[in-house]
């Protein structure tokens, strides 16, 4: 089905399901404090995290605080229960009991709906008796669901998972958890019990995937059973302690009619984008960290006809593409040995045997943009990849580095004239300050003149503030036609001519800001005109 037949009812939706994100109200960010101030003080680390070892049997455990506050029950009550050291303690002996209890049994195991969960609960009811924690039947059942999502879940991280608002949660040390939310980052009073808990998780998370993550291999990437990307740094490269950054899994991807009511594009360029994508032409999404670029890709490829065969190859398998003849590929990092490593490069070359009509590669990093381009210029039209860079001219700059990554001597004419004739459009994206990510220029590449690579505005956004100070600006036509029109016509895609026409508004009367003075008034300042000068 074409876009225009689906976007029918964009307009209609538009108010509904996934508000369009505003800035954050100065009220609500109060609601997130920083955290608490006993909470900022770190303790010690030890050294080297160690597996917990049995645990003696603890002394009677303190009372949960919540049978001091059982009356109230608001936010701020919550948050003193959460502070409690009480609480915490008693809930980390336990912890430490039923990790001693299972040992191995936790390792390796399917982490929920499992025998496993009715062992752990088990070992919970015994280690709770063992403890003998006097905690009210409604308390009791939130301190086992607790204990339970430390031990079979991600702790802490359980809710922010959860929560489909949430789309980023970055761990910045055990009590320091941050979330994004509509594109605004704000802190959380969520934390880990201490730094061995999150150190656990981060082990689990990694260990789930194969990979490990200590002193000789301190970063890491890693899946969650979800799909969320997971990257995990520890000292000695991270200063501050281990921090993990988790970017959510969509489980129902950005649609393009999301994009348009989110004010990231309009109904226009979204047919412009279409027929390029269907008429072949080699799509370059361009933008900063988190501006949207594979969201973006995703909607692109969303484009591709269904009889077509798509290869996507990506570092972390992150598009969710619906059509039926789909294969991903995913490339892997060099085992603890430094061996077994597949890059993008090998990725995008073996794709090319393998009859492919569209190849889509999640971000180009390095030597495979060459043979990226070579394949754009060589029968597989139609491919679309996404770059880091800040503007279109930024991204041209950026391949052209990449290609001399893949270690020939290229001449830089020569570079230039393999991008000049493979890249189409370039889509370049921005993230505002307001956390709404957008369109901010789409350019055609019209070919080389000299040794300079000419683009062409095709589309530009407009930036305007409102005067309650939000960002009101909108994206534009530039009214110019692109050179590859009659390509997109000889291969059957219609496209509105008005797509291209540029806006007419009233032209803008704006008050004077500042009184520019007339030049008689600056000879006046001088005193006066300058005589006796040469004649
Ligand atoms: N147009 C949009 N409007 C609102 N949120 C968006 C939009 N596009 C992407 N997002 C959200 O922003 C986050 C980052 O998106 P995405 O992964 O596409 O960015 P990226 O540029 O590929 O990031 P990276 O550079 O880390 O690969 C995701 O949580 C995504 O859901
Ligand atoms: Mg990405």
């Amino acid at each position: 089905m074409k876009l225009s037949e689906r976007l029918g009812a964009v307009e209609a939706e538009a108010a509904a399901e996934k508000p369009r994100p505003r800035p954050k109200p100065a009220a609500a960010a109060a609601r997130h404090p920083a955290p608490a101030p006993e909470r900022a003080e770190r303790p010690e680390r030890p050294e080297r995290p160690e597996r917990p070892e049995r645990p003696e049997r603890p002394e009677r455990p303190e009372r949960p605080a919540r049978e001091d506050t059982a009356a109230e029950d608001g936010p701020k009550a919550r948050a003193t229960r959460r502070t409690n050291a009480g609480w915490e303690g008693t809930k980390k002996r336990v912890r430490d009991l039923v990790l001693a209890d299972l040992g191995p049994k936790l390792t390796g195991a399917k982490r929920v709906g499992s025998e496993l969960e009715k062992e752990v609960k088990a070992a919970l009811d015994r280690a709770l008796q063992r403890e003998d924690v006097r905690i009210s039947p409604a308390e009791r059942s939130k301190f086992v669901a607790e204990v339970l999502s430390d031990i079979l879940g991600y702790g802490p991280l359980d809710a922010p998972l959860a929560d489909p608002t949430v789309t980023e949660i970055m761990c910045n040390a055990y009590n320091q958890i941050w979330v994004e939310r509509r594109g605004v980052i704000e802190p959380t009073d969520l934390a880990f019990t201490d730094d061995s808990q999150y150190r656990q998780v981060i082990d689990k998370i990694v260990s789930a995937v194969g990979r490990r993550v200590d002193e000789s291999s301190p970063m890491v990437d890693a899946r969650l059973p979800d799909g969320s990307r997971v990257n995990a740094i520890i000292p000695p490269l991270a200063l501050n302690g281990p921090t993990l950054t988790i970017r959510k899994f969509a489980d129902d991807p950005y649609t393009v009619a999301d994009l348009i009511n989110f004010g990231s594009m309009t109904m226009d360029l979204a047919l412009f984008l279409e027929a390029c994508v269907r008429g072949k032409l080699n799509v370059l999404v361009s933008g900063g960290t988190g501006t949207g670029k594979t969201t973006t890709l995703n909607v692109l490829s969303s484009f591709i006809p269904e009889r077509e065969r798509i290869v996507t190859i990506e570092d972390a398998a992150e598009l969710q593409l619906q059509q039926p003849h789909v294969v991903r590929l995913e490339s892997r990092p060099a085992n603890s040995e430094g061996r077994g490593e597949v890059r993008i490069r090998d990725l995008v070359r073996n794709a090319l045997r393998m009859r492919p009509d569209r190849i889509v590669v999640g971000e180009v990093r390095g030597g495979e943009a060459l043979d990226m381009l070579q394949a754009m210029n060589t029968g597989h039209a139609g491919s679309i990849t996404t770059v880091h860079a800040n503007t279109s001219r930024d991204a041209l700059a950026r391949l052209e580095t990449m290609v001399l990554m893949a270690g020939f001597d290229l001449p830089v004419r020569a570079i230039r004239e393999q991008i000049a004739s493979a890249i189409n459009v370039i889509v370049q994206l921005e993230r505002a300050s307001d956390g709404v990510r957008r369109v901010v220029s789409v350019e055609e590449v019209q070919g080389l003149e000299g040794d300079i690579i000419l683009l062409q505005q095709l589309f530009r956004h407009v930036p305007r503030v409102s005067v309650d100070g939000r960002q009101v600006g909108e994206i534009e036509a530039a009214g110019l036609r692109p050179k590859f029109l009659d390509q997109l016509v000889h291969s059957g895609v219609d496209l509105p001519a008005s797509v291209f026409h540029a806006p007419v508004r009233p032209r803008e009367v704006r008050p004077k800001t500042r009184a520019v003075p007339s030049v008689a008034e600056l000879i006046a300042r001088s005193g006066g005109p300058v005589t006796g000068g040469p004649r």
